[in-house]
């Protein structure tokens, strides 16, 4: 996910990018604000010329008749220019935000498609960081760019016509000198571009930071880990202060620059002018309107000038934003394969090898689980039995070999009917953050509510889940009412049962249960597991015992399989293991298998 070192796309291919795919379907919308804008501008140049008439005929004619009208005119223009200016901010802050949701919605579902792989090479945060806060800069970026573009344009427009048609001469003297500003500008925006990305890849370096700090705060406590990480967030806060400060630093020089350069075209032109009004050349009220004129154009102008600015900060996070999007999965399905049709249900892993990037974790392996069977894995950690399991479902795919239901290769079907045809109680139980019966009905969104309470009973999470304030409708997850380990796996066993597949993937937690708890569980687990193709990962004696068949693994193989007696009787790794265990231990083979 860390893409700091990405080359940058040339800005034509972003904008081109940004105008077609998101901004193009509100071209209606924007052609309305264009006209708002246009009114803005016209008013702010009418209030320019209305000078001339103020001076010319009020204050140094006298004309009492003309008092009144230009009065109104002035007011008029005022009242113009606030309803139009609204519309247009309205609009185009609507505008800008649909914009923003679209692209967060795409960016969401792109990452959500993306293959679990890439989950393991980026932290929850950095990918927050990447809907979120880039998003953001890109609307930020589009808003100010567009309307810049338009309404300052549009009234620098209206104001230079202004100026040309007050004195072409003054006019000229005064644009003369603002195409220098151009070089240092353009210079210092490029300067900018770069600056912001580096700011942005080391922000989302610092939100996954923080988020993975966050998580793991029960172990920086229990470790007394508080300075440490202080240490190590100061770092990381300051390396970012640094960027965000570079890049503030870049973007400063620009004002003062204009603002220089604006000083000696007045300067110039109240020489030049003043000599025009003394010498009678021209009126006091021309050469007021004129400069009126001119210092309303600086406002646009200086706008103008920091639409680079904006432009690069936001293509710099549209590039981000689009590397997200353009995030491709490579576990599809292949151009046209049908459905898996389930007969028998039965799981063949043939000689089947995967490795994770560089490690390898399976090397060989050949595992049959007969329709309707329980075949249990076992082995000490990192053997590879959940890498098995995630094999089934293609959460990856073999590197060599084949995993096979009834005989097909799950490569030669489609996806979304392999996996409606599994069941998975995982080592990790996630629940969402909603009611325990939706966290049920997540097996099957269809379920009724009498099928959740069924599903429950099985796996006797019914009870504890009365027993809750709001019974079936609590809340459950990252910010509702927090279960334990014990009743989270039974709420994910009831989640299995309501999806009632034919192939069962079990992963046991390897944290350990109170004894009543574990009973529950198996229990539970031992109706699931009934009628159905099972594979288990199993750290408890008694699913251990209930299994036809036992595969011990090891490094990446399968080093021994068959019943438990056969293998207690071999002498071979299963019984060194429950040796090794000597009954203490309540996880992995305990000794009191013969009990
Ligand atoms: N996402 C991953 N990225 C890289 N390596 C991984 C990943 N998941 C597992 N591994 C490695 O693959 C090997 C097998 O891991 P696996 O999770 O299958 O072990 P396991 O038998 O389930 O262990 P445990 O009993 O501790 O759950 C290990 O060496 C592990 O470090
Ligand atoms: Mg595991």
């Amino acid at each position: 996910m860390n893409q700091s070192g990405t080359t940058h796309l040339p800005t034509k291919v972003i904008v081109g990018r940004l105008l077609r795919e998101h901004i193009r379907r509100y071209i209606p919308q924007m052609l309305l604000a264009v006209v708002f804008m246009g009114l803005v501008a016209a008013t702010t140049a009418a209030y320019a010329w209305l000078v001339q008439p103020i001076l010319d005929e009020v204050f140094i004619e006298k004309d009492h008749s003309r008092l009144m009208a230009i009065t109104i005119a002035v007011l008029a223009v005022f009242a113009i220019k606030g309803m139009a200016d609204y519309a247009q901010t309205v609009i185009m802050a609507q505008v800008s935000m649909r914009i923003v949701a679209d692209i967060r919605q795409r960016v969401f579902e792109s990452l959500l498609r993306a293959d679990l792989a890439f989950f393991h090479g980026a932290s929850t945060g950095e990918l927050i960081a990447g809907c979120m806060n880039n998003v953001d800069l890109m609307r930020d970026a589009v808003a100010n760019t567009l309307t810049a573009m338009a309404k300052d344009i549009l009234t620098l427009i209206f104001l230079v016509t202004l100026m040309f048609y007050q004195d072409w001469t003054l006019a000229l003297i005064a644009f003369f000198v603002f195409p220098l500003a151009f070089f240092p500008v353009s210079a210092i925006g490029r300067k900018v571009r770069k600056r912001a990305s580096l700011a942005w890849a080391e922000l989302e370096q610092v939100t996954g930071f923080m988020s993975e700090t966050f998580r793991g705060i029960r172990h920086i406590k229990a470790y007394g880990q508080e300075d440490h990480e202080t240490e190590r967030a100061r770092t990381r806060i300051d390396a970012l202060f640094l960027r965000i400060f570079k890049t503030m630093r870049a973007k400063a020089a620009i004002s003062p620059i204009m603002e220089m350069l604006a000083g000696v075209a007045i300067a110039t032109i109240i020489v030049y002018g003043g000599g025009q009004v003394i010498a009678g050349e021209t009126t006091a009220g021309a050469f007021f309107s004129f400069i009126t004129a001119l210092l309303l154009a600086y406002q646009p102008l200086k706008n103008f000038a920091k639409l680079n600015n904006h432009l690069q900060e936001g293509l710099a996070a549209a590039q981000r934003v689009f590397d997200l999007i353009d995030i491709e999965p490579t576990i599809t399905n292949r151009p046209d394969v049908g459905a898996l049709k389930v007969t028998q249900a039965s799981v063949t892993l043939e000689n089947v090898s995967f490795t994770y990037g560089e490690v390898t974790a399976l090397n060989g392996v050949s595992i049959e689980v007969p329709a309707g069977k329980t075949a249990a894995l076992v082995g000490p950690s990192g053997a590879g039995k959940s890498t098995v399991l995630n094999l089934i479902p293609r959460f990856y795919d073999v590197g060599d070999g084949a995993v096979r239901i009834d005989g097909t290769d799950v490569r030669d079907v489609t996806l979304e009917s392999l996996r409606a045809n599994i069941a998975i109680v995982s080592q990790e139980v996630a629940l969402f953050n909603d009611t325990i019966g939706a966290n049920i009905a997540y097996g099957r969104m269809d379920a009724s509510q009498a099928e959740i309470e069924d599903a429950a009973r099985d796996a006797a999470a019914h009870d504890f889940i009365m027993d809750m304030p709001q019974g079936y409708d609590t809340v459950v997850g990252e910010s509702g009412i927090k279960v334990s380990g014990g009743q989270r796996q039974r709420i994910s066993i009831a989640r299995a049962i309501l999806r009632d597949a034919p192939i069962l993937l079990l992963d046991e937690a390897t944290s350990a249960l109170d004894s009543e708890s574990e009973r529950q569980v198996q229990a539970a687990l031992s109706r699931l597991a009934e009628g159905r193709t099972t594979l288990v990962v199993a750290h408890r004696l008694s699913t251990i015992a209930d299994a036809d068949v036992i595969h011990v693994m090891n490094d990446g193989e399968v080093v021994e399989s068959g019943s438990h007696a056969e293998l207690s009787a071999r002498g071979g790794l299963y019984a060194h293991l429950r040796s090794l265990q000597g009954g203490h231990e309540p996880l992995s083979f305990p000794a009191a298998a013969d009990a």
